[in-house]
C-alpha cells in the first residue's frame, strides 16, 4: 500500500531549472565556454560538480580539479543570489494543490533532491511545513541515478520503497527511483521520462486523483 510521496525539487515543485541555466550561463560566458539550452538538459538532476564535468568535457576545456570546484562554488554564488527572488508565487502550477491533498490525506511526505540549496528554496517557497523529512544533496554522497536520495528520503519517512511514490522530472531521477523499487511518476516529455511507471506533461496534471486512479490496487 502507498503511504508515502518523495519529491524531487528542481522541475518538480518549482522551476528553479531557469537559474541554473542563467547561472552555469554567466559563468560559461565568463570562461568563454560553449553554452546553450540544449546542453543545459542534460544538467537536469545531476548533481554540481557531474554538471561542472559535464560543461568541461563539452568544451574540451584542461581545468585542474581544485579550480574546478572553485568554479563550481561561483556558479553556485550566483545561483543563490538569484534564488532571493523566488516567493511563494513560484510553485510549479498544481503543486501546491497536490501538497495540500496529501496532507488532508494523512501520507508522509519527503523531498529527495540533488541540490545542495533544497533547504533555502523550500524557505523562499514558503514550502518547509509539507514535508516531514527533507533529503538532499548534502544526506548521501552517490547522486542520481544511484537511488541512494530515495532511500534515504523513505527511511526519513519510516516507510519502505514499495509504499512509496517518487515525483522527477530527470530521466536519471526516474532511473534512480526504479533502481530502488519506488513507483515513479515522470513529470515531462516521453523522450526524457517515459520509462516511469505514468508519465504526465505537467505536475497540473499529475494529481493525486490521476495517480490515485492508475495506482488504483496500491490504495485502500
Ligand atoms: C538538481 C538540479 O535538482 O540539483 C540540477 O536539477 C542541479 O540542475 C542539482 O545541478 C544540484 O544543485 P545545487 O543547488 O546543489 O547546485
Ligand atoms: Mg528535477
Amino acid at each position: 500500500m502507498i503511504k508515502g510521496f518523495i519529491f524531487d525539487l528542481d522541475g518538480v515543485i518549482t522551476d528553479t531549472a531557469e537559474q541554473h541555466f542563467q547561472a552555469w550561463k554567466q559563468l560559461a560566458d565568463e570562461m568563454g565556454w560553449d553554452f546553450d539550452r540544449e546542453i543545459n538538459e542534460r544538467l537536469r538532476g545531476v548533481s554540481r560538480m557531474d554538471s561542472i564535468n559535464i560543461i568541461k568535457a563539452h568544451n574540451k576545456a584542461e581545468i585542474p580539479e581544485d579550480q574546478l570546484a572553485e568554479l563550481a562554488t561561483k556558479k553556485n554564488e550566483y545561483y543563490l543570489a538569484s534564488l532571493e527572488e523566488i516567493t511563494s508565487e513560484d510553485y510549479l502550477p498544481g503543486t501546491r494543490e497536490l501538497l495540500t491533498h496529501l496532507k488532508q490525506e494523512g501520507f508522509r511526505v519527503a523531498l529527495g533532491s540533488a541540490s545542495k540549496n533544497a533547504a533555502k528554496v523550500l524557505q523562499q517557497l514558503g514550502a518547509t511545513g509539507y514535508f516531514d523529512a527533507i533529503g538532499d544533496g548534502n544526506s548521501v554522497s552517490k547522486s542520481k541515478p544511484a537511488p541512494d536520495i530515495f532511500i534515504y528520503a523513505a527511511e526519513k519517512l519510516g516507510l519502505k520503497p514499495e509504499e512509496c511514490v517518487v515525483y522527477e522530472d530527470a530521466e536519471a531521477g526516474i532511473d534512480a527511483a526504479k533502481a530502488g523499487g519506488f513507483h515513479a511518476v515522470g513529470i515531462g516529455p516521453e523522450e526524457r521520462v517515459g520509462h516511469a511507471d505514468i508519465r504526465f506533461d505537467s505536475m497540473k496534471k499529475a494529481t493525486l486523483f490521476e495517480v490515485k486512479s492508475h495506482f488504483a490496487d496500491l490504495f485502500s
